[in-house]
């Protein structure tokens, strides 16, 4: 029988980005899941790699000063907040150092004037979308929540939730409440078979009301114009509901086909004085009041210049464009969903700007047209990418556009890092850096960079 490996003795320096602390045993580092930065713990390796190995910590034995009683019941199971057990000015500190250590690891940028982190405003009740999933816990019991840290099929149930609307608590029972009821089976990711899959509620701040979309496999669904009555009487603010189905076997809340629907298919948000309307599936920042300092370091970033046309891609609703159109000639926008594309012109004319077009499609087939509908060159380029960056062929052709002033939006440091060397190798220079906190208690980070060439 294979031996357990003796304990080893660590101190974790640091958190590296997605939340795992950071020690080094005889220079070889060593990743802790669930430590905090200045923790000494009593460690077991699970998994030794090229350069690195894994460790489970047995033991805290000295625990960091920077640690504080996680506020959630559902903290170590669920997912989402793994930065709960860490104080808030902690937290800043370790997702600044992390932009840092990231630009300068793999985006080759060791000594940037990186700009403080800017806190978000708010800390609790930020959210204004949530994307629930169904499972079944180890008593065969319909669960509806979040992924379990770590794991890809396990689903904790979640009763309440700090990052969200209050309303999302209610809405969350009662959905879990019908869907037990119906005796219909969760379906499952590892076995692709069952009935109920995602819950999606989405806020409006501004209007105080939400959209809830349910998406199970097909199948029947007996009642369920009562579980809208009854969300609806609930006094959650519910402005619309949609039932929809989707087969596919990949673990994304789509909307395939909508099966029954009720009420508004739309919220609206402000910023500033801005109007956004905003379809319950289009993407939106999670974080409405830590947005407005986003954008607004975005104008702040790229000068601007009334003789110019700014190309805005990976718009959304058209949010960012929308926000900067005022100072420019022209805006441009190119995004994939249709459904925020349609957002996004709405909120053109909604906010009296006529100066914007909205292009549908992804970014590496647009390009080229929508350099034809720019009467000239791009003065400036907008990207702000999905968690999983840009495709290299539509970095290449956004960096051939030679525009003076290059504004990437980033929500993941890694591929960030990876296109800062697409840019610099194409001959732009970082500028200005500046990282946001949008995400309290959780690993995410985002970060603005002014390039210009
Ligand atoms: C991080 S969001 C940014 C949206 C917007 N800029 C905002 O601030 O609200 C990324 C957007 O890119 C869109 N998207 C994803 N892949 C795309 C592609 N290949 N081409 C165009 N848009 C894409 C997504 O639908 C989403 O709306």
């Amino acid at each position: 029988m294979a031996e357990k490996p003796e304990p080893v003795e660590l101190t974790i320096e640091r958190l590296a980005y997605g939340g795992k602390g950071v020690a080094r045993l005889n220079g070889l580092v060593v990743f802790v899941e669930a430590t905090a930065p200045g923790d000494r713990v009593r460690a077991r390796i699970v998994k030794r790699k090229q350069g690195y190995a894994e460790a489970v910590a047995t033991e805290i034995i000295q625990p960091s000063p920077h640690r504080v009683e996680p506020s959630c019941v559902h903290f170590g199971d669920c997912g989402g907040c793994s930065a709960l057990h860490l104080a808030y000015d902690e937290q800043l500190r370790q997702k600044a150092d992390q932009v840092r250590e990231t630009l300068a690891r793999i985006g080759r940028q060791g000594d940037l004037p990186i700009e403080p982190i800017q806190p978000s405003p708010v800390l609790w009740r930020y959210r204004n979308k949530m994307d629930f999933t169904f499972g079944t816990d180890a008593d065969g019991r319909l669960v509806l929540g979040l992924h379990r840290r770590g794991q890809f099929a396990g689903i904790v149930n979640i009763e309440q939730c700090r990052l969200q609307p209050e309303s999302f608590d209610r809405a969350l029972a009662i959905v879990r409440e019908f869907a037990r009821q119906s005796m219909l089976p969760a379906y499952s990711q590892r076995r692709h078979e069952g009935f109920w899959r995602h819950l999606i509620l989405r806020h409006s701040a501004a209007e105080n009301r939400m959209l809830a979309v349910l998406i199970t496999a097909s199948g029947e669904l007996p009642g369920v114009e009562r579980l809208a009555e009854e969300l609806e009487a609930a006094d959650i603010g519910l402005a619309g509901f949609v039932w929809a189905v989707n087969d596919s076997v990949a673990d994304v809340a789509a909307v395939k086909e909508k099966r029954f629907e009720w009420g508004a298919d739309s919220l609206h948000e402000r910023l500033g004085d801005l109007t956004y309307r905003i379809s319950a599936m289009s993407f939106f920042q999670v974080n409405p009041a830590a947005t407005r300092a986003l954008y607004d370091c975005v104008v702040e970033f790229i000068e601007p210049n009334p003789a110019v046309t700014v190309l805005d891609a990976y718009c959304g609703t058209g949010s960012i464009g929308i926000y900067c159109a005022r100072h420019f000639g022209r805006v441009i926008g190119i995004e994939s969903q249709r459904e925020a594309v349609w957002d996004a012109r709405q909120n053109a004319a909604l906010n009296d700007l006529g100066n914007c077009t909205f292009l549908c499609g992804p970014v590496n087939r647009m390009v080229a047209l929508a350099k034809s509908h720019a009467a000239g060159r791009f003065g400036r380029v907008i990207v702000d990418p999905p968690r999983g960056g840009m495709d290299k062929h539509a970095l290449a052709q956004l960096l051939e556009l030679r525009a003076p002033v290059f504004l990437y939006v980033s929500c993941n440091p890694a591929t960030l890092a990876r296109d800062v060397v697409a840019a610099t190798d194409a001959g732009y220079r970082i500028e200005r850096v500046r990282p946001f906190d949008l995400f309290p208690h959780t690993p995410h980070i985002e970060t603005v960079i002014k390039f210009v060439l």
